[in-house]
């Protein structure tokens, strides 16, 4: 199998301007995370050391985008940065229509409201939590479709965010084409550890969504990281720039949203994109209700200018080689202390397998919240639960309890430097030594919708 090449990266940047981390005591720690309801999300973020909780929306923007920032022409309608924005997202994406949108979700939600009529399904490669509430509130239902590798976290498939275009093809003959709007396609699918999706595999789907007729949309937050995974590893796409890759993948689908706050190093702001007209004036109707007018869709027009800037950034060789390398970095010290990580290592962060760390815990009883928070405490190190809690319930009320039960240790665009990544490890592994000691959780309020931000627990 292809390797990813072992040859010394380093940060393709020189740091500008610092701020300054805040370190706690054991005891505030103990103290904070209490009042947090011993979830991640409820705490404060001057209590946090390194901040892991999210890759989305915490990039360091560059001099280049705070200049553009000073360039905000803003204007009710009709800003320059609009305009700006979509010749961006034309040349480097090759979608035809541009619908800004303050964040990914509020493109979610247009474009689930436009395309999702009452009982109409939506086969993905594996859910997202915001993308599959959208479809389920337009009266969807989602439907998993990605291979079954990527439910096996010890599974080294190198493209894990690969459709089973059998189990998809079966779906489409037992519903009906009429009843599938869409395939909604991930890259660098998030809930499986930012795991890529190969042109192969989606050429291949391509041409199985023509035959009857279904729409293919991509959710491109991690376009750019999924290119650099097809770049190293697919055959005969060694040569190729990530700008080349990236604007393949896309022409291989038919419309786009796009949560900015990630691949696209923007603190907010996100697109829905089209090919289709129809579709683009049903959103530009709708966008004027939820999110603002369509040459602005919730952004001022500085926060477009730095999306620009930001997408043309996100799709340099050197930009993606070393985000996606300090990824690797964090993901191989964390494997010679023994911690049991999804593999292969993903885009974006690296996802711990909770089961597999604390056996001893049973699902109903969080062991993903529950390492997250003992790592907090540990160190300061805020992470992330994506297991049962983040899969939330069924529209009948029951619980969804997902295979993968993980935290995710998201790294931050530009922010943190490979002595953090050093520190972090180290505090997975002394969590992992004391892991025979630690004891589950139960939650004792629990939100209707994405429970996960907001839910608290005790410990039992
Ligand atoms: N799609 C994917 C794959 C995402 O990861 C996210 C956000 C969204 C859509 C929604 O975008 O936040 O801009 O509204 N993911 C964040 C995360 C929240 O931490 O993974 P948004």
């Amino acid at each position: 199998m292809k390797q990813i090449s072992k040859n010394s990266w380093a940060e393709p940047f020189k740091i500008k301007m610092v701020e300054l981390l805040k370190m706690t005591t054991p005891a505030q720690r103990k103290k904070a995370l209490k009042e947090a309801g011993l979830n991640t999300f409820l705490l404060k973020s001057e209590d946090v050391y390194i901040d892991l909780l999210t890759d989305s929306g915490t990039s360091a923007m560059s001099d280049q985008q705070w200049a553009g920032m000073m360039l905000g022409d803003e204007a009710y309608a009709g800003s320059s940065n609009y305009y700006h924005l979509e010749d961006v997202v034309k040349e480097v994406y090759g979608y035809k229509y541009l619908i800004p949108t303050h964040q990914g979700r509020g493109a979610e939600h247009i474009l689930s409201q436009i395309l999702i009529k009452k009982g109409d399904i939506i086969p993905g490669n594996m859910y997202f939590t915001t993308t599959r509430l959208h479809q389920e509130l337009a009266g969807g239902r989602f439907e998993d479709i990605i291979i079954k590798e990527a439910h096996d976290s010890a599974n080294e498939f190198p493209f894990k965010g690969n459709v089973d275009l059998n189990k998809l093809e079966t779906l489409i003959k037992k519903h009906g084409a009429q009843k599938i709007p869409y395939v909604c396609i991930a890259t660098s699918v998030n809930m499986a550890g930012g795991q890529p999706i190969s042109i192969k595999n989606l050429k291949e789907l391509r041409t199985l969504t023509k035959k009857y007729g279904i729409r293919i949309i991509h959710d491109m937050t991690r376009v750019a990281e999924n290119a650099y995974f097809i770049q190293q590893l697919e055959k005969g796409y060694s040569k190729k720039s990530i700008k080349q890759i990236v604007k393949e993948i896309c022409s291989l689908t038919d419309g786009a949203t796009m949560s900015a706050k990630k691949d696209a190093l923007v603190n907010i702001g996100g697109f829905m994109a089209t090919n289709e007209w129809d579709v683009f004036e049903e959103a530009r109707n709708m966008v004027v209700v939820y999110e603002g007018l369509h040459t602005y869709g919730g952004l001022a027009g500085r926060d477009m200018e730095a999306m620009a800037i930001g997408i043309k950034e996100s799709v340099n060789d050197n930009h993606i080689r070393a985000r996606v390398g300090q990824v690797i970095y964090l993901g191989e010290q964390m494997m010679k202390y023994g911690v049991p990580i999804v593999k292969p290592i993903g885009g974006h962060g690296i996802f711990v397998d909770a089961k597999k760390m604390l056996p001893h815990i049973p699902q109903h009883e969080y062991p993903a919240q529950t390492l997250a928070a003992e790592l907090y405490l540990d160190s300061g190190v805020r992470t992330m639960e994506r297991g049962v809690v983040s899969a939330g319930r069924k529209p009948n009320g029951e619980n969804y309890f997902p295979k993968l039960e993980l935290v995710r240790f998201t790294i931050p665009r530009r922010v943190y430097t490979q002595a953090h990544m050093d520190v972090i490890a180290e505090s997975a592994a002394r969590v992992f030594e004391r892991r025979k000691k630690i004891k589950g959780l139960k939650m004792i309020y629990e939100p209707k919708y994405l429970r996960f931000f907001q839910a608290r627990f005790e410990q039992l």
